[in-house]
Formats: structure tokens, sequence, C-alpha cells
């Protein structure tokens, strides 16, 4: 390090030229490590920013799907086929509590009390559902109805059941329609002739808050269950 150069330069000047040469190398290197950081740092917010603008075409997705549904669902509400507009259930929400259940692929009757379906996209409005029970929030008249499609056996009974928990936790029939089918000989060929056929129950009631309102039938195991419109179950403030 120290040996003189042909230039007969001081060894001291030699040295900081010896030494000066690998300065520029780790100039490099380190300008080489901050491009790779600065590269890195890029990679990572636009992996980042990706995944934000990916997550935001999921959520409109999503959005917009559920938005469809609601579209589908209120045709189906209104029994009529009507031009999809932007319009949902959550636009415009009703003026009084409502609520209309439907039968679904979730839905597990009991052996008397029918449920309803939660996948279906229940309209409900200052009411809720649990277990077969509508529930009543705002104290009221309610116009309440029930359709089921049933098989035509023996007897059938379909009622509409109100529980109140002021009456030391009564049930009191509503609504009741009962048909008495003429005993056929319970042969086979018999019963594949079973006629089918439709109860259509409604009245206006005054109910009070926490007050749950059921349908409850003769069998459950006589209703069927074709198509979830076939079997509702709804009531709305008046
Ligand atoms: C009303 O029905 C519910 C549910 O089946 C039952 O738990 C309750 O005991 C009944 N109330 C009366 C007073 O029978
Ligand atoms: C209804 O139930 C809620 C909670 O279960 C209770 O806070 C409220 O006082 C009840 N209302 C009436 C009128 O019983
Ligand atoms: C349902 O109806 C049956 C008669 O069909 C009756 O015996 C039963 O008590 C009712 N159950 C409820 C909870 O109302």
């Amino acid at each position: 390090m120290f040996s003189k150069t042909s230039l007969g330069r001081p060894p001291y000047l030699v040295d900081t030229q010896a030494t000066m040469p690998p300065l520029p190398p780790r100039m490099k290197q380190r300008g080489q490590q901050s491009n790779f950081g600065q590269t890195l740092l890029f990679v990572l917010m636009s992996l980042a920013l990706s995944c934000i603008v990916i997550e935001a075409c999921f959520i409109y997705r999503l959005y917009q799907s559920e938005a469809k549904h609601e579209m589908s669902f209120s045709k189906q509400v209104g029994g009529e086929v009507t031009t999809p507009t932007k319009t949902s259930v959550h636009d415009v929400l009703p003026s009084k509590p409502v609520a209309h259940l439907t039968d679904g692929q979730d839905v597990v009757h009991g052996k008397h009390i029918l449920s309803w379906s939660r996948i279906a996209d229940p309209l409900l409005y200052e009411m809720s559902y649990r277990e077969g029970n509508l529930i009543i929030h705002q104290e009221g008249y309610y116009y309440i109805y029930s359709k089921v499609f049933y098989l035509e056996k023996d007897s059938f009974y379909h009622y509409v059941m109100r529980h109140t928990e002021r009456m030391a936790g009564a049930n009191i029939t509503l609504l009741l329609a009962r048909k008495y089918s003429p005993r056929l000989c319970s042969t086979k060929s018999n019963s594949h002739a079973a006629t089918r056929s439709n109860s259509y129950l409604a009245g206006v009631f005054h109910l009070l808050q926490n007050d749950s309102l059921y349908v409850n039938v003769s069998d459950s195991s006589h209703v069927l269950r074709h198509k979830s419109m076939e079997n509702f179950f709804g009531a709305f403030m008046i």
C-alpha cells in the first residue's frame, strides 16, 4: 500500500489514491441497496393498492348480486313481472312494520308448527323472526295472512296462532281453516289419487309489543313443498 508509484508521489498520497478507488463501488452498492429498497417499497405499495382494488371489486360485486337478489325478491312478492329498477327493498323502507316469510330449502318444520326460510330473503321490517315465530315490535292493528299447499288426507287443520305474554303466556287461535276429506279406503292406489288443496287465511288483529305469531297445522308432513312461494306467512301493520 505504501509503495512509491512511478509518479514519485509521497506515500500518504498513494495511500489516499489506493483507498479512494474502493469508495465508488461502495457508493454504487449503497445506491443499488437504496434502489432495491425503493423497488421493494414500490412493489409492496402496488401490491397493497391492488389488494384494495380487488377488495373494492369484490364488495361491488357482492352489492350488485345482493341488489339483484332483492329485485328478484320484490318481483316475487309483487307476483307480477316488473322491469328491474335500481330501487331495492333497502332503498325504500316500508312506512310501517311488515313481514313476508316463505318456505325454503333450509326449512325444517316441527310436527305442527311451521318454520320459515332465512335464506329466501324474508321481508322483515320492524318485526323479527325466531323459530317459526314472527315477533311484533310495535303495538297496533295488523293484517295477518298465511297460505299452505297440502295433501288432503283424512283431515287438515291450518291455524294462525298468537302467543302473548300478557295473558299468562296464552296461545290464542286467530284464524282457522279445517278440511275434512271423505275417508277413502287406505289402499295405495287411493293415496296416489289424493287431492292437493290450498288453505288461505287472513284477518286483522290488534297485537301488542312482544306478541308472537305462528302457523300451526294438524300435520306438517302433509304440507306440500315444491316451490318456496306456495307456502307463506306474513303480516303488516295497517
Ligand atoms: C303456548 O305454547 C308454547 C309453545 O308451544 C308453550 O310453551 C306454552 O306453554 C303455551 N302456553 C300455554 C298457556 O299453554
Ligand atoms: C318486550 O321485551 C323486551 C325485551 O325482551 C322488554 O324490554 C320490553 O319491556 C317488553 N315489552 C313489553 C310491552 O312487555
Ligand atoms: C297445534 O295444533 C294442534 C291441533 O292440530 C294442537 O293440538 C296443538 O296444541 C297446537 N300447538 C300449538 C303450539 O299451538
